[in-house]
């Protein structure tokens, strides 16, 4: 068995199957590096509040600097057989620095130590996922500002509804993907408070310094409770739904994307580079990523209701269900990490087909709203407006005519407020130019 924080009052090794179902170290060691910085600002107050020898402090933190380094180097051998990271640094600070290393648990318990190492990660990400979005969003804009005059049929139900300009469908993603950047400002300041120095769940005799501790890590403001701080994991439920917001967006544009490189569509066309091909159909050249994406939800959202399941019902305080949080939470902001990247790589290389796109535009259905309005501006109610349109359009349809070549009299049999203008209408430019943005 290995060696554990724990023991004194065992009479018996622990069954070695169990030992392997309990261990946290195949998941838990991306954690090492707050863990360790966590460790550094705990010793530091210990030795600073005379509650360990100076000297010991200072060796502690000596060691455990040199630990970050090979961690952040990734020279850092870990030991998967360790029951979790904080056992697994632990363990190496003895090994390097000998007894000193023995006071380091002082005042500290893993159940307040792994709320502060998942608290920094979860800062820490929730910047990284940020700035990610960030860039997703300009390699949208650079798109917008490349098809600037680029008008496609807006669809309702998947039908052709309205001429809009691509810009501003694009846009709309941007919007949705600020909406996520909202979420994730919002998930980072719920992790900004520190837990270290509640221990198990009800503080320390010993005389810390909690602010002090605060204050090197960069937390904003102390977790009050002690009992709350140990077993609050609404920080990584919050990291969890901005992951899930980002997933249902970036979902939804990927079903766009997919939607407009399909032969009936083929409005645009996705760089090979993040396609795939087929083992059988050797004309294929499948939009995988996006579909990726998009299925890639499904997970992300199972890794929230994960957490929200987990953490229902279970008493105060720190249970060791807990430990469950993590897979979720780690798995949901690494696969949002790498959708993001990818995303925006792929943004860059969209082609977009015009000449497809003009022939939807022959459609003049499309017109249709903006033909009522043109009767509502000369007169007639909105009702009336709409049913003279419905006719004009069920006509032309059965008749097999467009609606462009009817002559001035053919129009004004549907109503006599038609004048030639109207027909100047049935332009998608001019439809898109007629509508003043509501903005
Ligand atoms: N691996 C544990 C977790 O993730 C660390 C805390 C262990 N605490 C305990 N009392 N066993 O929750």
């Amino acid at each position: 068995m290995k060696k554990k924080l724990w023991g004194g009052r065992f009479k018996k090794l622990q069954d070695p199957e169990f030992e392997d179902f309990s261990c946290s170290m195949y998941f838990d060691y991306r954690l090492a590096k707050y863990d360790v910085l966590g460790s550094i600002a705990h010793s530091k107050m210990l030795g600073k509040c005379g509650i360990i020898p100076k000297k010991d402090a200072g060796a502690i933190i000596k060691g455990l600097n040199v630990i970050l380094k090979e961690i952040e180097a990734d020279k850092f051998i870990y030991d998967f057989t360790a029951e979790d990271i904080h056992t697994n640094i632990q363990n190496a600070l003895e090994k390097k620095i000998g007894k000193p290393a023995l006071r380091l648990h002082t005042a500290r318990s893993r159940n307040d130590q792994v709320a502060l190492d998942t608290r920094m990660y979860c800062r820490d990400k929730a910047k990284e996922i940020y700035d990610l979005v960030s860039a997703l969003q300009n390699s949208l804009l650079d798109f917008t500002k490349e098809n600037k005059d680029v008008i496609i049929p807006g669809l309702t139900h998947m039908q052709h509804a309205q001429p809009v300009l691509l810009s501003d469908q694009i846009e709309a993603y941007v919007w949705m993907l600020a909406r996520d950047k909202r979420k994730l400002h919002y998930a980072y300041h719920t992790a900004d408070f520190m837990p270290l120095g509640a221990c198990a769940l009800a503080g320390t005799s010993l005389k810390i310094d909690r602010k002090y501790v605060a204050k090197q890590l960069g937390f904003k403001a102390l977790c009050e409770n002690t009992m709350d701080a140990v077993s609050d994991r609404d920080f990584v439920i919050e990291m969890l739904e901005a992951a899930s917001l980002i997933a249902m967006h970036l979902s939804r544009i990927a079903s766009d994307l997919v939607l407009w490189t399909t032969p009936e569509f083929e409005f645009v066309q996705i760089d090979q580079q993040f396609c795939t091909g087929s083992s059988i159909m050797p004309q294929k050249v499948n939009p995988d990523f996006l579909e990726l994406v998009r299925g890639m939800t499904g997970r992300i959202y199972g890794n929230l209701f994960s957490v929200l399941t987990m953490m229902k019902g279970l008493p105060l305080t720190y249970n060791r269900d807990m430990q469950w949080d993590k897979q979720p939470l780690f798995d949901s902001v690494e696969k949002a990490c790498k959708a993001l990247s990818i995303f925006a790589k792929m943004i860059k290389g969209i082609k977009v087909n015009k000449a497809n796109i003009e022939r939807a535009l022959l459609d003049e259905s499309l017109y249709a709203t903006d033909l009522a309005e043109y009767l509502v501006a000369k007169g007639l109610d909105s009702r009336q407006a709409h049913s003279v349109i419905g006719k004009l359009v069920a006509t032309t349809l059965e008749r097999k005519r467009r609606i462009s070549a009817l002559t001035l009299s053919e129009l004004k049999k549907f109503s006599d407020k038609f004048e030639k203008d109207a027909l100047k209408l049935l332009d998608p430019k001019v439809s898109v130019a007629s509508r003043k943005k509501g903005r």
